[in-house]
């Protein structure tokens, strides 16, 4: 049976493929059309699963989508006679879910399927997040919670599962919403790009819990975890509040009304200096999420007793957070996927639609499941642009495993920024190893470097550290799989000024931990810096410049040529500027 997964008409578009009961591919749809958080239909993702599948559209089987337009029927038409949303907002979902029932249409007209027969899933939002998690556990017995913005008119789902029992405790209704309530701040600091709620998590702790009563005004909590927002501080009830994507960019309307101006201040316009009232906010929003979210994990256990925790959505992205469940409940492990927002979705949906009709459990434990390229394509790329790189004095060699991992430790000795490229792009939103930009993580002036030469991001926005996984113990102070940098822990404090470039202003670093069995060539590269520097540590950051990551060895070198970036590594090859 062969079922594309889909996230259609949200951001973060996304698709996947479980051929035969194996997921073969999965990717974001922004890889492909270059813009971030592109929402739209995923057909540029779909044909890349189908071709990785070797499969033609006509051999789908069954689209599973992790929408249902269906749910939460009821719940809508009470929310609506009680008056709690105007009638505008109301007609806009109405339209929404149209679209969403002409789905099918839409791909079968975008596939060319139009005289074939094949079947569309829908698939609950939160259920598909939460089969997304599941996939990548082979716990039998797991808590879970699923937390986002909104999907389905829900917010949140948590409790127990056992196999494919699943026992949802609490649910969490429209307009209640932890994500929205951080979306808002998030916007009320000025980062008011989709998908920016990261850089509030760079910015808390350079802040003072200087906000707790303006919070708790925000959003209230009961003892089981459960979460209400004042929504007169909203506008997501309102005719005003719009989602839109245009062009495919996902645009969100201003969260906040007037009344949290009344309460926090004045908001800061994106080009504003930030201030130590901004960072406080910041501080303070992500301290009320981190006691909401740990409070809804303390009442899942003292629930169910199980020491497992699967986490998904988009709140599950909030890696600060995530890192603190193991000190502050008696959780022994969670597991996050590596793409735990909506681009997920699309995995998870279809795991659910595989689940049905196969009753067989499925394990992902890789995040390598986008394209790939072969080492002619590169050599093709390279001699059309050689006269180019000649001009830039470029330097161009092809070695052997062992020579490209001398060559380029001894690069990242002298300070120089390494654009690595190799193997299939990573799944999800971080770069693991494969589509990544490494430096030496002992030098101090390396985070300006990096944002003079390619990055330019806020200088307050810490960069990640991968770490050999037989070493986290020695320099953090939680000894922890993080595959796919989705916790942030403490570094030792004896070893934070060995690797200031990736250690944040509070002594943490978001870590992604490096096996010989997940990712075995970039293993290898970061050992041989080990045996260099007594340092079993890259600084990682993504393969971009402002943009989606980079998909092809094309967009990797007009990276490379756009930037200061010193050293290009594109599979066995090495360009070098001098
Ligand atoms: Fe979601």
């Amino acid at each position: 049976m062969n079922i594309v997964g889909i996230n259609a008409y949200h951001g973060d578009s996304s698709a996947c493929l479980i051929k035969d009961g194996v997921v073969v591919a999965a990717v974001e749809e922004e890889r492909f059309t270059r813009i971030k958080h592109w929402a739209g239909l995923p057909l540029k993702a779909i044909v890349y699963c189908l071709e990785e599948g070797g499969l033609k559209a006509t051999d789908i089987d069954c689209f599973s989508v992790n929408i249902n337009p269906n749910a939460s029927i009821a719940k809508k038409i009470g929310y609506v006679l009680t008056g709690g949303i105007a009638l505008e907002s109301l007609v806009k979902k109405v339209k929404d879910r149209e679209k969403k029932v002409n789905l099918l249409e839409d791909l079968k007209r975008g596939l060319n399927l139009e005289n074939h027969d094949v079947e569309i899933e829908f698939v609950d939002h939160h259920i598909a997040h939460l089969y997304s998690s599941l996939i990548t556990t082979s716990h039998e017995e797991t808590l879970f919670a699923c937390i986002d913005g909104f999907g389905d008119f829900k917010s949140a789902i948590w409790g127990f599962s056992r196999g494919f029992e699943i026992e949802i405790d609490k649910t969490i209704y429209f307009p209640h919403s932890l994500g929205i309530f951080y979306q808002a701040v998030t916007q009320f600091i000025g980062f008011n790009s989709y998908g920016d709620e990261y850089k509030v998590m760079g910015l808390a702790p350079y802040g003072r819990y200087n906000y707790p009563e303006e919070m708790a005004e925000l959003v209230s909590v009961n003892e089981e975890g459960e979460f209400r927002l004042d929504t007169s501080y909203f506008t997501h009830t309102t005719k005003d509040f719009k989602y839109t994507w245009k062009g495919g960019k996902p645009d969100v309307s201003s969260l906040y009304s007037k009344r949290m101006l009344d309460l926090m201040g004045e908001n800061r316009s994106e080009k504003e200096e930030l201030t130590q009232r901004h960072k406080d906010i910041a501080h303070s929003a992500q301290k009320k999420y981190e006691e909401v979210f740990l409070g809804i994990v303390n009442s899942l256990y003292k629930k169910y007793g199980a020491s497992h925790l699967c986490l998904s959505g988009g709140c599950a992205m909030n890696s600060v957070a995530n890192g603190k469940v193991r000190e502050n409940t008696k959780i022994k492990s969670v597991t996050i996927q590596p793409a735990a927002g909506d681009a997920g979705g699309s995995v998870g949906a279809a795991y659910y639609t595989y689940v049905k009709s196969a009753n067989k459990k499925l394990l992902v434990d890789t995040p390598y499941l986008g394209p790939r390229f072969t080492m002619e394509q590169i050599e093709t790329l390279l001699s059309t642009h050689k006269s180019e790189l000649i001009a830039d004095l470029c330097e161009i060699e092809l070695l052997m495993d062992d020579q490209l991992i001398k060559s380029v430790v001894s690069g990242l000795l002298e300070g120089k920024v390494v654009g690595w490229f190799q193997g299939r792009m990573e799944w999800g939103p971080r770069a693991l190893g494969n589509r990544s930009i490494l430096a030496d993580p002992r030098r101090t002036d390396m985070k300006d470097i990096l944002n003079s030469k390619i990055k330019r991001r806020e200088s307050f926005r810490p960069f990640a550290p991968s770490i050999l996984r037989e070493h986290v113990s020695d320099w953090f102070d939680q000894d922890d799989d993080v595959p796919y940098m989705m916790k942030v822990y403490k570094i030792r404090e004896s070893k934070r000024a060995d690797i200031p470039a990736v250690t944040h202003v509070d002594g943490t670093g978001r870590l992604q931990t490096v096996s010989k069995e997940m990712n075995e060539k970039y293993y290898k590269l970061i050992q041989a810096f080990y045996e260099k520097t007594s340092v079993p540590i890259l600084l990682n950051t993504s393969f971009n410049e402002n943009e989606p990551i980079v998909c092809t060895p094309k967009q990797a070198l007009d990276c490379f040529l756009r930037t200061k970036m010193d050293i290009l590594v594109l599979e066995n090859y090495i360009v070098r500027r001098p």
